[in-house]
């Protein structure tokens, strides 16, 4: 089995997690889902950083020992992960004494080879960074990171000779386009490769910090927490002994965002070449999370908690927006707005209404198994076409972490599936013996094409892709190279029509979109509405105080102990519910996506519990009742006039 290995920074454990730090452990848990997928053998690893000035800084704050409080911060990265449906097979503590081991001992290799020598430095230090900052990196003085002044430092310090493998590592990433992707990042390390490179300090004097590593050739100093955290990808492994190291090093990759670029695409390789080890594979850089354009981060104080995201959202949810949101590379705002926004109208909207519509019909028409295909139309073929290269285009943006446009991909399949379910009116063909067979093949159609969809959404949407699978029936058959194909799904086979995938959430009344206000969103007292004249005609002005709008259905259910009423949830531009006394005249699963005419400023009336907003014009016929429809689509919410 070929083996694949991927890492996320280990993060600092000075602050607590925020959704930046989850946002790399969610990337690199969905991409070793996806590659578990292809059945590879994945290893993937996380932890926490815990040495160095930032922590003792920390932890003096805090007013705690170091220990207890990189111990408790550390457990708190550990417990987030599982609520975000991140599971590490390895999780690296920086204190752990292996790893300390495995430092030392490479330190003393490296010091043994001559790539480590006594010296004396003066620098601009960042302690946010704990680095030292050249004069080209800081802006107005600052460093860009922290937005604070570089102390400028002099002291007697060891130092690993970089220089020396400058040359070697411009032709790496000359010789490997694909060694520090996307391609930005690629550029802007061989731009810091321009200048001459510096040798690296390695040390700081005990007199400064003791919260480190102890240099195995001199005790007077420990190690630079770069140093000594880039070697937690090796340390992991188990390095220098054991299976894992010879079978997941050469196999490495990293996730990382940018502000980290400098010490993985220049410190650490230039480190494994002086160990003698080859350097990892590909390091994948990412943007920030900004909070109104500033990143969000603990020390500007603007950081948002995963973990009450997850209460609001759902775990699936958080996922799927912040794979959809940022385009891999970019920075991306956050805001909470977005996240309900994608929910309801992504997830609710078109994935959950296209699942429960189409499993519904397999209950009601099919009696809930896999009904036998007859030959499928030009039209069926299409959708089936659709779903199939959406899958090749999945994996080829999944292997280049392109999440959005993967997404994007299978959304666009999802959205002309559910256009499918309008056009082929499989209701229409429910009530004709005649169609039997081309009702079975849009139902097997739409199962296929779910089946296809529900295999792409493992990575991204673990729980959710677990319950469309347990709805389908096929649990456990998930390798997308052997189940990537059309036809699966054997006829006779049950499903299941199950849960609702996404609860719709509502927003806050303060967020809430007002509808516009118009004239005649007043609702009109008695003295004001003109009362009809004599002949039965309205005057003009009657007319525009009814407010007559488009309004698209985006969801549609049946009114529990209610045979004529349906509850349904509009677009009109605002999302609305409106009851409608149409059960029995429409199912709730062939209304989804309908655009109908409404009247929007009535009076909100309860019925059966349920508040409606507004009223669905229809037309009656005898019996029959048929829904207001326009000849082609409008925007949702424009005027009726
Ligand atoms: N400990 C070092 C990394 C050592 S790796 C050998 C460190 N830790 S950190 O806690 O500061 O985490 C930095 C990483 O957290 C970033 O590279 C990124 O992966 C993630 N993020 C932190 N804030 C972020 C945003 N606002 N947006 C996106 N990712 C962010 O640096």
């Amino acid at each position: 089995m070929t083996a694949y290995y991927l890492t996320t920074p280990i993060f600092y454990v000075n602050a607590q997690p925020h959704l930046g730090h989850a946002y790399s452990a969610v990337v690199a848990d969905a991409v070793c889902r996806y590659q578990r997928l292809l059945g590879k053998d994945v290893r993937f690893q996380t932890g926490t950083d815990e040495h160095g000035d930032k922590i003792v800084q920390a932890a003096a704050d805090a007013e705690v020992s170091v220990k207890e409080y990189v111990d408790k911060i550390s457990a708190m990265f550990k417990a987030a992960w599982p609520v975000l449906s991140i599971v590490p097979d390895t999780f690296v503590r920086t204190t752990d004494p292996a790893h300390m081991g495995v430092v030392q001992g490479i330190l003393q290799q490296v010091y043994d080879r001559g790539d480590i020598y006594f010296s004396e430095y003066t620098g601009l230090y960042c302690k946010g960074c704990e680095q030292f900052l050249t004069e080209k990196e800081l802006k107005d003085g600052k460093c860009p990171d922290h937005l604070t002044e570089p102390e400028r430092i002099s002291e007697q310090n060891y130092f690993f000779r970089m220089s020396k493998y400058q040359e070697w590592l411009i032709d790496h990433i000359t010789n490997h386009p694909e060694f520090i992707t996307p391609e930005r990042y690629r550029n802007e390390a061989l731009s810091f490769l321009k200048e001459p490179l510096e040798d690296l300090c390695i040390s700081r004097p005990t007199t400064r910090l003791t919260w480190g590593i102890p240099l195995p050739f001199d005790s007077r100093f420990v190690t630079y927490v770069w140093f000594d955290a880039l070697i937690n990808y090796l340390s992991g492994l188990g390095y220098p002994a054991g299976e894992n190291f010879a079978r997941y090093w050469p196999v490495a990759e990293h996730v990382i965002a940018k502000d980290i670029l400098k010490p993985h695409a220049i410190y650490w390789p230039t480190m494994l070449k002086a160990m003698g080890l080859e350097p990892y594979k590909r390091l994948h850089v990412h943007g920030y999370w900004n909070m109104n354009e500033t990143k969000m981060s603990k020390s500007l104080g603007n950081v948002v908690r995963p973990g009450e995201l997850v209460t609001e959202f759902g775990a699936d949810s958080v996922r799927y927006f912040l794979l959809r949101e940022m385009s891999f590379g970019l920075d991306a705002g956050f805001s909470k707005e977005a996240l309900m926004a994608r929910h309801n109208s992504d997830l609710t909207n078109d994935l959950g209404n296209l699942f429960s519509r189409s499993l519904t019909m397999v209950k009601n028409f099919a009696a809930s198994v896999v009904p036998q295909p007859g030959t499928p139309s030009a039209q069926d073929r299409e959708l089936a076409d659709a779903a199939l290269a959406m899958l090749t285009q999945y994996r080829e943006h999944l292997d280049h972490f392109a999440f959005h446009r993967a997404l994007a991909a299978v959304w666009e399949v999802i959205s002309r599936a559910n256009k499918y379910i309008v056009s082929t009116q499989p209701w229409e063909l429910a009530k004709d013996p005649q169609q039997a067979t081309q009702l079975s093949t849009v139902l097997y159609t739409l199962l296929e094409t779910l089946r296809l969809i529900t295999l792409t959404l493992h990575p991204i949407m673990p729980e959710t892709a677990a319950k469309m699978a347990e709805a389908l029936g096929v649990t456990g058959e998930n390798n997308l190279t052997d189940c990537g194909m059309w036809g699966r799904l054997m006829p006779g086979k049950a499903i299941t029509p199950g849960a609702q995938l996404f609860p719709r959430l509502q927003q806050e009344a303060k967020d809430k979109p007002q509808p516009q206000k118009t004239k005649a969103m007043k609702e009109p007292s008695t003295e004001e509405a003109p009362a009809p004249e004599a002949d039965g005609l309205v005057t003009f002005d009657a007319f525009q105080n009814l407010e007559l709008r488009v309004a698209e259905i985006i969801a549609a259910e049946k009114i529990a102990k209610s045979d004529r009423l349906l509850k349904l949830t509009v677009k009109a531009p605002e999302e609305r519910t409106i009851v409608a006394g149409i059960a029995q005249h429409y199912q709730p699963e062939e209304l989804v996506g309908r655009q109908v005419i409404i009247v929007a400023n009535l009076k909100p009336a309860k019925l059966m519990g349920v508040a409606s907003h507004g009223m669905v014009l229809a037309a009656k016929d005898g019996d029959r009742l048929i829904l207001s429809a326009l000849s082609g689509p409008v925007a949702p919410g424009s005027r009726v006039a």
